[in-house]
């Protein structure tokens, strides 16, 4: 059978996929590639890498050291550059293969620019200055609540003969509490991590059942989990909320979507990988893993796309906007990523974190 017959159920994938042959020339591309890099197929076959992206040839040094060790790679945040054509913004996942004269198979998934969780150097200061401020002035607020509820409640046993007046002293008291809730929720991220040995597949289930109690109508929450996976490095409880955040944002967007944008069987996947050769923030590991949370819900609100891990942004009714926030400081904690991919039907989460000794336990705290 031809590549090209073999790999023909690849044209179905919305993920570009480039089959090279044992000469890291091009032997197949599937239309998803075709349409990302605006290649033709037929153009493209034959060529080698360095001919057709202006990174081709550091790719092909790559992939020639990958097979050589049999192992794939993962870059996270890199660029392809067609050549002639504007760089595109991409995630690769390389892995050699062996079969029917394919010696590789390059997955490259686009960064959603819109969505795309702002490279560190970009705009690192600029969040960590809007977290700081964030930060003092929950500290400004937080202050004075304390002597606000309490004055409140003095007041409330003065008046004992005007039960007629509770009402007011308890809105007082009940706002101060929900601000006390509000406040200190975004002062938590500063906690250093304590680190430990953690099973993710552990931390899945945990959340799993979690969600499933809190939202007992009908959502199926399925496991894909790759059970090779060691333990990573971390601290479990800020992996666990990292997880509930974003599970428990799928559950909602399903749960509180409009009647034309439900899905008929609401569902959310958690799906674990191992990720080789992972490089994140500009540091390569050898081991990493990815969860991807997926569910089939009308996904993120247009309007706040690009915005959605800044605090304080939410797009649903009585959201406070820090689930995200507080999830991807964590994730940072850990020295991995966390990043989103949303469509109506379809979005995804993805978290990827480092294992072992290079990984979570390295320089930086
Ligand atoms: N899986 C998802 N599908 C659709 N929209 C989502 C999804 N995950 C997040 N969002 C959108 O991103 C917004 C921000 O999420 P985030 O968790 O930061 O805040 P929140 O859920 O509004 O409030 P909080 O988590 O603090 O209670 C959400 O309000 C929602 O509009
Ligand atoms: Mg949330």
């Amino acid at each position: 059978m031809t590549a090209q017959a073999a790999f023909a159920g690849l044209d179905l994938l919305a993920t570009a996929v480039i089959a090279l042959d044992a000469d890291f020339t091009v032997c197949f591309v599937n239309t998803a590639a075709e349409l990302l890099f605006s290649l033709s197929s037929k153009a493209a076959r034959g060529q080698r890498l360095a001919k057709l992206f202006a990174e081709g040839a550091e790719l092909e040094a790559r992939l020639r050291t990958a097979r050589a060790e049999s192992a794939g790679f993962w870059e996270q945040a890199a660029t392809l550059t067609p050549i002639g054509q504007e760089p595109v913004g991409v995630n690769v996942l390389a892995s050699p293969v062996e079969a029917d004269g394919v010696a590789a198979l390059v997955e490259v998934r686009p960064i959603e620019k819109r969505l795309r969780v702002e490279r560190e150097e970009q705009l690192a200061s600029a969040s960590q200055a809007s977290r700081e401020l964030i930060r003092n002035l929950a500290h400004e607020i937080k202050n004075p609540l304390g002597g606000l509820r309490g004055s409140a409640q003095l007041l409330e046993r003065e008046l004992a003969d005007r039960p007629e007046l509770r009402e007011y002293t308890q809105v007082i008291i009940k706002e101060a509490d929900r601000l006390q809730v509000l406040m200190d929720r975004l002062l938590t991220p500063s906690r250093l991590p304590r680190m430990g040995p953690v099973n993710i597949h552990e931390v899945c289930e945990r959340v799993r059942s979690l969600v499933l109690a809190e939202f007992p109508e009908g959502i199926v929450i399925r496991r894909d989990y790759d059970t090779s996976l060691p333990d990573l490095t971390g601290d479990r409880e800020q992996l666990i909320q990292v997880v509930l955040n974003v599970v428990r944002n799928a559950a909602q967007a399903l749960a509180g979507a409009p009647a034309h944008l439900r899905p008929v069987r609401p569902e959310i996947t958690l799906r674990t990988r191992v990720v080789r050769q992972a490089t994140l923030h500009r540091r390569r590991y050898p081991l990493a893993l990815e969860l991807a949370v997926v569910d089939n819900g009308p996904g993120v609100p247009e309007a706040i796309a690009g915005r959605i891990f800044n605090p304080l942004v939410s797009g649903r009714d009585g959201g406070s906007g820090l689930g995200l926030t507080i999830a991807q400081t964590y994730v940072q904690h850990h020295h991995g990523v966390l990043e989103c991919e949303s469509q109506p039907g379809r979005t995804v989460f993805r978290v990827v974190l480092p294992i072992g000794a290079n990984g979570s336990g390295g320089d930086k705290p």
